[in-house]
C-alpha cells in the first residue's frame, strides 16, 4: 500500500515507513569482544586521524534562558501561518530527530509514521534530516542540497546579502517556516503573499509569527526576558535564534562507544572491529564520510532510487545543482553524518532504502535494489542520467553481505 502511494512500483528496496520507533540494535555476526590488539590499534589510530574527536569538543554553549522558550517554540504550531504544524511534527523523538517516513509530510497532514502518510498532507519531496550536531563545531552546511552554507568565508543562503544572521545555522533555522508545503499552505491568499518567493515576501510572513510569538501569554514574555526586550520589540530572528538555541543544545553530539573505544580504551565486538577497519580501509567510506561528523560537508552524486517524489518534479531530484547550477553539481548531495544513522530510518535524499544494509549497497550495486521493468521509462531514463556521475565518484568496490553487516555494527558505535 505504501509502496504504491509512493508510486515506487519498480523499487523493489522495501519501500517502508520506520513504524517501529523503538531502535532495536541488529544482531552482529560476532559480538564477543575483539582481541586482537594490532587490529585494534590500527582502527584507533585510523578513527583519530580521520578527525573523530571527543564529542565535548564540539559542543557551543547557549544561553539557557533562549534554549528554555526555544523548547516551546519548537513544539508550537503557531509557527506555521494556518496553525496547524509544528517542527515537532516531522522532526520527532521517536524517531531520532525525524518522521520515520521516506518523504515528509507537510500542510494539511495529521498523525505520525504511516498514518501522516496516509492523511492526505502535503507532500515535501525529500527525507527529513536529523538534527544531530547541526549547528556544533565546523557544521556550517545544511539540508541536502547545501542551500545554506559558508564558501571561502561568506555565508551563502536564499536570503542573499540580506542574511538575518551571520549565523549559517540561525539563518537555516529561518527557513522552514516559509518553505511551501512544509510549513506554509499554497492556499491561494498565503500563496499571494510568498508567490514571489523573495526576501521581502519571507520577512513580512515571518514579522507576522514574530507577532504572534510576542502575543502568547508563555512565550512571548519569556523570549522578551531572554533577549532583555520588551514584547512589542520582538523580531522573528529572535525567534529563530532561541529556537537554534534549543536545536544546537538538545541535539548536541554525545558520547558513544567509539569515544569510549578511541579514548578510554573501551572495548569493540568483533564484528564492529571488522567493521571499522572496512570503513577506514577497503570500503573507502573515510573518503566522503570523515571529519567529526562523518562527512566532509561535501556533495557527492550516488545512484539511490527516486521514487515518485523529486525537488524538481517528476521524480526527479538534482540536488546540489539546485543551489550551484553548475551542470558538474547535477545529482549530488550533501553527505548524510552518521551519528545516530542507525535511528533515522528510512535513508537517502529521497527516503527510498529501509535499511542501512540496503543505503550501503546502493554505493556500490544500485541496480540491485530495482526492478527494471516494472520502472516507467522516465524513471529508467533518471536512473541513467545519475548513474554517470555516481561513476565518477571514490565510490566502494563491491562487499559482501557479510562486510555490510559488519559496517553496520560498527556504525552503531556512532549512536548515542
Ligand atoms: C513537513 C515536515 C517538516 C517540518 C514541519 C519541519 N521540517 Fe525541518 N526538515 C524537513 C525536511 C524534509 C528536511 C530536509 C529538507 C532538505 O534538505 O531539502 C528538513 C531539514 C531541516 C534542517 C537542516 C538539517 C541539516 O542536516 O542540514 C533544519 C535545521 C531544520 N529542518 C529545522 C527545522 C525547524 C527549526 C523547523 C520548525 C520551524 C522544521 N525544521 C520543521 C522537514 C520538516
Ligand atoms: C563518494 C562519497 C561517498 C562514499 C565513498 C561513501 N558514501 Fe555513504 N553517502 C554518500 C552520499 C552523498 C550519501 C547520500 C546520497 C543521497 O542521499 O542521494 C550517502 C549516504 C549514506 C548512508 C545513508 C545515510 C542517511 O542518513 O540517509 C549511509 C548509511 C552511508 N552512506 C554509509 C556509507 C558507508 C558505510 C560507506 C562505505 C562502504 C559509504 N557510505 C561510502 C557519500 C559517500
Amino acid at each position: 500500500m505504501l509502496a504504491s502511494l509512493l508510486g515506487g512500483a519498480g523499487i523493489i528496496a522495501t519501500v517502508a515507513c520506520n513504524d517501529q520507533a523503538a531502535f532495536e540494535a541488529p544482531s552482529q555476526r560476532d559480538p564477543s569482544p575483539a582481541s586482537d590488539h594490532m587490529r585494534l590499534a590500527a582502527l584507533r589510530r585510523a578513527v583519530e586521524a580521520n578527525g573523530f574527536v571527543r564529542a565535548k569538543e564540539l559542543a557551543i554553549p547557549v544561553d539557557s534562558r533562549a534554549r528554555d522558550v526555544g523548547k516551546l517554540i519548537f513544539a508550537s504550531p503557531l509557527m506555521s501561518i494556518n496553525g496547524n504544524i509544528s517542527c515537532q511534527s516531522c522532526h520527532l523523538d521517536e524517531f531520532g530527530s525525524t518522521d520515520g517516513l521516506p518523504v515528509a509530510v507537510g500542510v494539511g497532514a495529521e498523525g505520525i509514521g504511516a498514518t501522516r502518510l496516509a492523511s492526505g498532507g502535503q507532500i515535501v519531496p525529500r527525507n527529513v534530516l536529523p538534527f544531530w550536531g547541526r549547528g556544533s563545531k565546523g557544521f556550517d552546511t545544511f539540508f541536502w542540497d547545501g542551500k545554506v552554507g559558508v564558501d571561502r568565508g561568506q555565508l551563502v543562503s536564499q536570503f542573499g546579502t540580506d542574511a538575518p544572521s551571520n549565523d549559517p545555522f540561525v539563518v537555516a533555522v529561518h527557513l522552514p517556516s516559509v518553505e511551501l508545503r512544509e510549513m506554509v499552505d499554497d492556499t491561494p491568499q498565503v500563496e499571494a503573499t510568498l508567490v514571489d518567493e523573495s526576501v521581502n515576501s519571507a520577512n513580512l510572513l515571518q514579522s507576522k509569527l514574530a507577532q504572534r510569538f510576542a502575543q502568547d501569554p508563555v512565550i512571548g514574555p519569556r523570549l522578551a526576558k531572554a533577549f532583555g526586550t520588551g514584547t512589542d520589540a520582538l523580531t522573528f530572528n529572535q525567534v529563530a535564534t532561541s529556537l537554534g538555541a534549543f536545536i544546537r543544545d538538545e541535539f548536541k553530539i554525545r558520547p558513544t562507544k567509539l569515544e569510549h573505544f578511541v579514548f578510554d580504551s573501551g572495548p569493540l565486538t568483533k564484528s564492529e572491529l571488522a567493521g571499522g577497519i572496512l570503513f577506514y580501509g577497503r570500503g573507502k567510506c573515510v573518503a566522503c564520510h570523515g571529519g567529526p561528523y562523518f562527512s566532509d560537508m561535501q556533495f557527492h552524486a550516488v545512484a539511490f532510487p527516486q521514487m515518485a517524489f523529486g525537488k524538481n518534479g517528476f521524480g526527479i531530484d538534482y540536488g546540489r545543482y539546485n543551489v550551484t547550477f553548475d551542470p558538474e553539481d547535477r545529482f549530488k548531495f550533501r553527505t548524510p553524518p552518521l551519528f545516530n544513522v542507525s535511528k533515522t530510518a528510512p535513508y537517502s535524499h529521497s527516503g527510498s532504502v529501509a535499511t542501512i544494509h540496503d543505503a550501503i549497497v546502493a554505493h556500490f550495486d544500485p541496480l540491485r535494489l530495482m526492478d527494471a521493468r516494472k520502472m516507467t521509462v522516465r524513471q529508467r531514463a533518471d536512473i541513467y542520467a545519475r548513474l554517470g556521475p555516481a561513476s565518477r565518484e571514490p565510490l566502494p568496490s563491491p562487499l559482501t553481505d557479510e562486510e555490510i553487516g559488519d559496517l553496520v555494527s560498527f556504525l552503531t558505535t556512532l549512536n548515542f
